[in-house]
């Protein structure tokens, strides 16, 4: 097939992230763009990308869970010189995105795929990992409802060695989870709800969630990862 000039790749982008779906083109276009055509990340990235870069990736299998357009999988290929990168989106959209940006930059060993991880066929249809990544996915709402524990155990059967994964230790109520302390009690019985404060981590450790598992912080600010920040920073969970 001819390659695409450089206008008609524009224009097709364009056309591409011209959606009203927010969960579709969740992460900049022009930062992915950048990070494809000029490998570098100078300046883009938000406050996690920095403690996501002190990961070690290199020579691993990566799953990219709740990818969207790949920001994160490009930089651990790129950047970070993991193996093999697999994105995973349940947005066809963002996944046609991140694709185009494959496609038309490389690098060879980075994949996109419509899918939801938390299916049951996922593990048989795509393999094992050494390394999941969820970046902004275990996010307020995900807590809110209830999914995150949940979430969390479906991905610790498919890694091998790590999950990379973003969530807050503890969750303001109005301000984050915008619940009354009775609605969240309701979605979590077991949960600690103090002073309008929702001790989450707390309770992925009561409910056995880190057994086998050691924790760490990858955010150098942040040194107890037992801590009780409300602050969203990025923990590693090594398998032990
Ligand atoms: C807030 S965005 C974060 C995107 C990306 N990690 C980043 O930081 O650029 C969350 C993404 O997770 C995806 N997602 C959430 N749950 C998913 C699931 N079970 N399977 C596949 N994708 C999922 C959404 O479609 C969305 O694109």
């Amino acid at each position: 097939m001819r390659a695409l000039s450089e206008q008609e790749f524009r224009n097709r982008l364009d056309a591409l992230c011209d959606i009203e779906d927010p969960e579709a083109i969740w992460r900049t276009p022009e930062e992915v763009e950048q990070l494809c055509r000029h490998h570098t990340h100078d300046g883009t990235g938000d406050r996690v990308t920095p403690s996501f870069l002190r990961a070690d990736l290199r020579g691993r299998r990566v799953a990219d869970l709740g990818s969207n357009i790949g920001y994160y999988s490009f930089l651990a290929s790129i950047v970070m010189g993991a193996r093999e990168v697999l994105a995973f989106d349940r947005s066809p959209r963002a996944i046609e995105v991140g694709s185009f940006f494959q496609a038309r930059f490389g690098p060879e060993n980075v994949s996109f795929h419509s899918a939801n991880f938390l299916a049951p066929e996922f593990t048989q249809d795509f393999g094992r990992f050494d390394v999941a990544v969820l970046i902004d996915v275990m996010g307020d709402t995900c807590v809110r409802e209830g999914r995150g524990p949940g979430l969390l155990a479906g991905v610790q059967q498919m890694v091998d060695e790590a999950i990379l994964l973003v969530f807050r230790p503890v969750y303001k109520l109005k301000e984050h989870l915008k619940v009354s302390a009775e609605e969240l009690q309701a979605v979590y019985p077991d949960g600690r709800i103090e002073d309008g404060r929702f001790h989450y981590l707390e309770l992925l450790v009561r409910r056995g969630l880190l057994e086998g598992w050691s924790l760490d912080l990858l955010d150098p600010t942040f040194t107890d990862p037992l801590d009780t920040s409300t602050q969203k920073q990025l923990f590693r969970l090594r398998k032990v």
